[in-house]
């Protein structure tokens, strides 16, 4: 099964009977006070979220390394209260806003309005931006589906809602109108789960044209820098969302050895890092990709990997960050070595510097045979922010270059004599 598909039943289904209980809440509070019905619905919205949120996370969890369940269960069934609050607004202030103007009106009911699309999206994205490149669009992907799946909810159950109706009519029509929204705000969010998880076993096979997991219209500028694309194994499917890791014997089979060069950069100091070692690898007979961590979709063909990040307020760059979150433990049979580029001193030459959190993190997450700090280059031509803050550290005396390629180069030189050359 794809995982649009599985999306799609799973998500549609979760929605559909989390949606059943603010449905039965709001029918026998229907004659209640605020007082009474606004806690019960908001109640039972919160088990509208759980239920979404873990009918999601089961799918996720199978296609996305190291995705987070139990908290994407909490921040969705946080965010469905939120859309509740906001959705009952109207309804239970209508007597404070009752005299306000249009020109107030207005723009409050178009920020609720955006809240109530936004709140699931927004708090999910937070879960999504480390694991997945550009997660951003699933704000948007998520408030369209929840549009789209209000608007069928309002067009199927309105007609068919009149006062006085049976307990059971209105509820039963609740529930039919409740299950068409699921499904098309499964359906509509699904489309982006598939680009979520490009790593998955199916949608390879459809996919197979992005040939080294690089998107096809970046294709034709690294194929340039990087030669051809190692040649492709078949993953194995094991069950409907799940795809095995070759094995160690797998590792020692492999037949491609093109080693990927990954690297997150903000000023291109550390683009030029990756460059040199990259240089160092082709020189000793490995084929190399070399190419910035955010394009980097798939990982299973790479024998082996070097990946390096600037460092920013102590941290990793969020490229090389989410690369190592996206890919943990895909790594676990080959080996990788980490760098970074950060001091903007010689401390870096003057004897091994210990690798700051994220560098850590990264070495426990893929894992890392080993981590090396290299200088940094803070260059006043640099464009905008980064130009802004090296024209300053210039006039404080701190700008300048350094890194040593030599020192990078012996380094790269060493991991390609670990390197099994390709048979
Ligand atoms: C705002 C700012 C914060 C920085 N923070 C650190 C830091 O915490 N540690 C460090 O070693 N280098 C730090 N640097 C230096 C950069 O890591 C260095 O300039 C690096 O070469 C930038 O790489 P890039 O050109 O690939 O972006 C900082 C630079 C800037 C502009």
């Amino acid at each position: 099964m794809t995982a649009w598909r599985s999306w799609v039943l799973t998500v549609t289904a979760a929605e559909a009977a989390g949606f059943a209980v603010p449905a039965g809440v709001g029918a026998l509070t229907a004659g209640s006070s605020p007082a009474v019905s606004v806690p019960a619905l908001l109640a039972a919205g919160a088990v509208e979220g759980a239920v979404l949120g873990w009918g999601q996370a089961a799918v996720l969890r199978a296609v996305l390394p190291g995705f987070p369940a139990g908290r994407w269960v909490v921040v969705t069934s946080a965010a469905a209260v939120l859309a509740y609050v906001v959705g009952l607004a109207p309804s239970t202030l209508a007597p404070v806003w009752a005299d306000w103007p249009p020109g107030v009106l207005v723009p409050l009911a178009v920020l609720l309005g955006l809240v109530l699309l936004n709140s699931i999206g927004v708090a999910q994205w937070r879960i999504l931006r480390r694991l997945v490149p550009r997660a951003g669009r699933w704000i948007v992907v998520t408030a369209l589906a929840w549009l789209g799946g209000l608007a069928v909810f309002l067009a199927v159950s309105m007609p068919l809602w009149h006062p006085g109706q049976a307990l059971a009519a209105t509820v039963g029509i609740g529930l039919v109108a409740g299950l068409l929204m699921a499904a098309t705000m499964a359906a509509i969010t699904g489309l982006t789960v598939r680009r979520l998880a490009p790593h998955h076993g199916r949608l390879r096979e459809r996919t197979s044209r992005r040939r080294d997991g690089v998107r096809p219209g970046r294709r034709s500028r690294l194929e340039r820098s990087n030669g051809p694309a190692p040649r492709r194994r078949r993953m194995v499917t094991v069950g409907a969302n799940c795809t095995r890791r070759p094995s160690a014997a797998g590792y020692a089979r492999r037949t491609t050895m093109t080693v990927l060069v990954a690297y997150g950069t903000a000023g291109g100091g550390t683009g030029e890092i990756a460059g040199w070692i990259a240089d160092e690898l082709r020189a000793a007979g490995l084929p190399v990709h070399l190419m910035p961590a955010g394009e980097v979709t798939d990982v299973a063909d790479y024998g082996a990997l070097v990946l390096g990040s600037a460092v920013y307020a102590t941290g990793w760059h969020s490229d090389a960050r989410r690369f190592a979150r996206r890919f943990a433990g895909r790594f676990a049979d080959r080996p990788v070595w980490l760098f970074s580029s950060g001091p903007l001193d010689t401390s870096a030459d003057d004897g091994p510097l210990p690798p700051g959190r994220h560098a850590a993190e990264a070495m426990r997450e893929l894992p890392a045979r080993d981590h090396v700090t290299f200088g940094g280059r803070m260059t006043s031509e640099a464009h905008g922010w980064l130009g802004h803050v090296a024209r300053r550290m210039a006039r404080e005396g701190h700008a300048g270059d350094f890194r040593n390629p030599q020192r990078v180069r012996a380094w790269a030189r060493g991991i390609a004599g670990e390197i099994p050359p390709p048979r």
